[in-house]
């Protein structure tokens, strides 16, 4: 039986959002202290298939790891590094995607949504980094991974590959399952019928966790919701005021229910100033430790020198035995 194993990954493009924040690294947090081992890797490798200069990655790199140590990841309880630094992530990308055909990487939806809005000017990474996602959580020999919705159908993929390898090579890797988090997808504040996403281009529809008070009450009094003034929960018909109750659901961790009660005598515009209060109650600490991390260059690049070690522990014993297996 596979020792329990957590693995998820982070590209370091941009701050994180509130979204990133309450469906993904709160529960890595959590995690952390329910497995004996975790992986959390910021991966570097992925955010190049979409251009990149340089110095502003090196840089986000850097940002990313403060960001996540200020929400709460500790490289006492998890591992923490950069995906690069560890070169069997690459090599085993190779050797997984020779086992996979075409049609089963085309066949993905991200891949269907990317290519359409890429045309013919992306890089063939863009097909194949979902192979290299195959890799990151199977070097590992994970067997529990953090996925959003979104996700799923990634995992699924590394979940064939790992029995498609185990059929031809003899059982070998544990088939990863998924961690579907409890929390509700965050949306934007300007179409409440879309996820939150860093990659939104609508102005104030996305809250990240380094804003100042003032931008997030000004977020949240911008933000989309109807014609009713009432505060109901009504994802299907009342996307806007139901996305400012879960989003007052997550970062209090009272009940929609208990919520809606509470906010029996507010209108929706005072009641997005009560759910900013609470966004601002829940992110100030967390953007004052960004702040002190960001500074200490030295103590972010020693995380991911020893996350990177302890990793290159793990991996490169796991990736002798593929290597032997394939016959080389
Ligand atoms: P983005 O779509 O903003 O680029 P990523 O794809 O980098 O975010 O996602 C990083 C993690 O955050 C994933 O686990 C993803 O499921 C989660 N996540 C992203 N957007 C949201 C959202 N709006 N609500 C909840 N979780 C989200
Ligand atoms: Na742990």
């Amino acid at each position: 039986k596979a020792k329990p194993r957590v693995f998820s990954g982070i590209q370091p493009t941009g701050v994180p959002h509130l979204g990133n924040y309450l469906g993904a690294i709160e529960s890595w947090v959590q995690l952390q202290e329910e497995f004996s081992s975790a992986l959390y890797s910021i991966v570097d490798l992925h955010s190049i298939t979409v251009p990149q200069d340089p110095a502003i990655l090196r840089q986000s790199i850097l940002h990313m790891t403060a960001c996540l140590l200020a929400c709460g990841l500790n490289p006492e309880k998890a591992i923490i590094f950069q995906q690069s630094q560890v070169s069997e992530h690459t090599e085993l990308g190779w050797i997984l995607g020779c086992l996979l055909s075409m049609p089963r990487l085309q066949h993905l939806h991200q891949w269907k949504v990317k290519s359409q809005t890429q045309k013919n000017e992306g890089g063939v990474g863009l097909l194949t980094y979902p192979v290299l996602q195959c890799a990151d959580i199977l070097l590992y020999k994970s067997t529990h991974v953090p996925v959003g919705e979104d996700q799923v159908q990634h995992l699924e993929l590394t979940q064939d590959t790992a029995r498609i390898f185990n059929k031809k090579y003899g059982e070998f890797f544990p088939v990863p399952r998924a961690l579907l988090g409890t929390s509700k997808k965050i949306k934007s504040l300007r179409d409440p019928t879309i996820k939150m996403s860093k990659s939104d281009p609508k102005n104030l529809a996305t809250v990240n966790i380094t804003d100042s008070p003032e931008e997030i009450v000004l977020k949240f009094r911008k933000a989309v919701t109807d014609f009713t003034s009432e505060v109901t929960y009504d994802p299907d018909h009342r996307p806007g005021v139901s996305n400012m109750v879960a989003i007052h659901s997550a970062v209090t961790g009272l009940n929609v229910d208990e919520i809606v009660r509470q906010s029996v005598d507010l209108d929706t515009a005072r009641y997005k100033i009560v759910v900013a209060e609470a966004v601002i109650q829940k992110l100030t600490p967390v953007r004052s430790e960004i702040e002190k991390l960001k500074a200490d260059h030295g103590y972010l690049k020693n995380v991911l020198t020893s996350g990177t070690e302890k990793a290159k522990e793990l991996s490169i014993p796991i990736f002798q035995e593929i290597r032997s297996l394939v016959g080389f």
